[in-house]
């Protein structure tokens, strides 16, 4: 008998002890403690008991009345904390979000993506090509010899070459202008040849507001039959409107390049200070941007296209430069600083 007491008792409590809400605990407790309860009908048996076993069953009984209360008090105040825990961390699915930082196109990248469209309109393709070049496409298929004084203005990284061991010391660079890609192209192709190449450079140089030691450029190379001189001016003048406004002024000024024969020098008119003269412009009031020239016969003779009967004009735009004009920036270097305040902006 004492028991069934004991077993009531125990099913009771995990009944109890695993009640999620306080509806199912009312149950619980009707089930086990109600009038007419699993208790309460054990209880009937009593009259059937002799006197000392009904003593003790009573006294049991009564002490399992107790526990199971207590329990069922205990679960109760468990329940309540749980709901108001769920309460705090309930969530409203329909409070509007935080919209979410939505990051853009640095600038450089948007005005390399801008140009390449511009140039796609006049029928140029555009290529891509190791950053990390040798000393051939970089220098000397570009008519500069190994000696050559214009090498000087080109501070070049020269890498290790130990695990390959293939080249001579001084063969493998961190490419510093794009025209080096001129080679690497054109020896894939028969004129004409209309070709675009941005790309990134690096100079072991001074750094200062107008200069950096890693940069953007744009190179670009057209050859066919009798280009002209004006052909190339024409091309400047209908790309620097179209990328940075109608109303800029250009001038071209002859220069010297060793793979142009002639050069030229594409300047405008300085945007940061209006052409009075700036730190930016070196107080010239004018800012030279885009380097180009006539193809020297060596190059095209070099990728083997006869300069008897093909011609051409390059040409490079200096994307940090351009950009910085665009915008009116009087550092080249913001534009490598990583702080947002300066990125968002753009
Ligand atoms: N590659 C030269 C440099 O980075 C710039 C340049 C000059 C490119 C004249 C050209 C050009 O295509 O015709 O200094």
């Amino acid at each position: 008998m004492i028991e069934e007491l004991l077993q009531i008792k125990n099913d009771a409590i995990s009944l109890i002890l695993s009640t999620q809400t306080t509806e199912q605990l009312e149950e619980i407790r009707i089930q086990f403690l109600g009038r007419s309860g699993k208790l309460n009908i054990a209880m009937k048996q009593l009259p059937k008991l002799t006197p000392e076993e009904r003593a003790r069953f009573g006294k049991t009984a009564n002490e399992i009345k107790n526990i199971l209360e207590e329990a069922i008090i205990n679960q109760k105040s468990k329940l309540k904390n749980q709901n108001k825990n769920k309460e705090k961390l309930s969530i409203d699915f329909t409070t509007p979000s935080i919209p979410p930082k939505i990051g853009h196109l640095h600038p450089i990248t948007q005005a390399i993506t801008d140009t390449v469209e511009v140039f796609k309109m006049l029928g140029y393709q555009a290529a891509d090509g190791p950053e990390i070049e040798t000393d051939y496409y970089n220098f000397e298929a570009l008519n500069i010899p190994k000696d050559h004084p214009s090498r000087d203005t080109q501070m070049t990284f020269y890498l290790d070459d130990k695990e390959v061991q293939t080249n001579t010391p001084g063969e493998i660079i961190l490419r510093t202008q794009m025209s080096g890609m001129q080679a690497r192209v054109m020896e894939k192709m028969e004129p004409p040849v209309r070709v675009i190449v941005p790309g990134k450079v690096y100079r072991y140089e001074q750094v200062d507001a107008s200069h950096g030691f890693e940069f953007w450029q744009l190179e670009g190379f057209l050859v066919d039959k009798h280009v002209r001189l004006t052909d190339l001016f024409g091309t400047l003048d209908y790309v620097l409107k179209a990328l940075l406004g109608k109303n800029i002024e250009l001038k071209f000024a002859t220069t010297n390049f060793p793979f142009v024969e002639p050069g030229v020098d594409t300047y405008i008119k300085c945007t940061v200070c209006g052409g009075i003269g700036c730190s930016f412009c070196k107080n010239s009031g004018w800012s030279e941007i885009m380097p180009a020239g006539m193809i020297h016969p060596n190059v095209l003779r070099n990728v083997g296209f006869d300069p008897k009967v093909y011609n051409g004009f390059a040409f490079c735009i200096g994307f940090s430069r351009l950009v910085t004009l665009k915008y009116q920036m009087s550092d080249l270097r913001l534009l490598s600083n990583p702080d947002l305040r300066i990125i968002n902006q753009f």
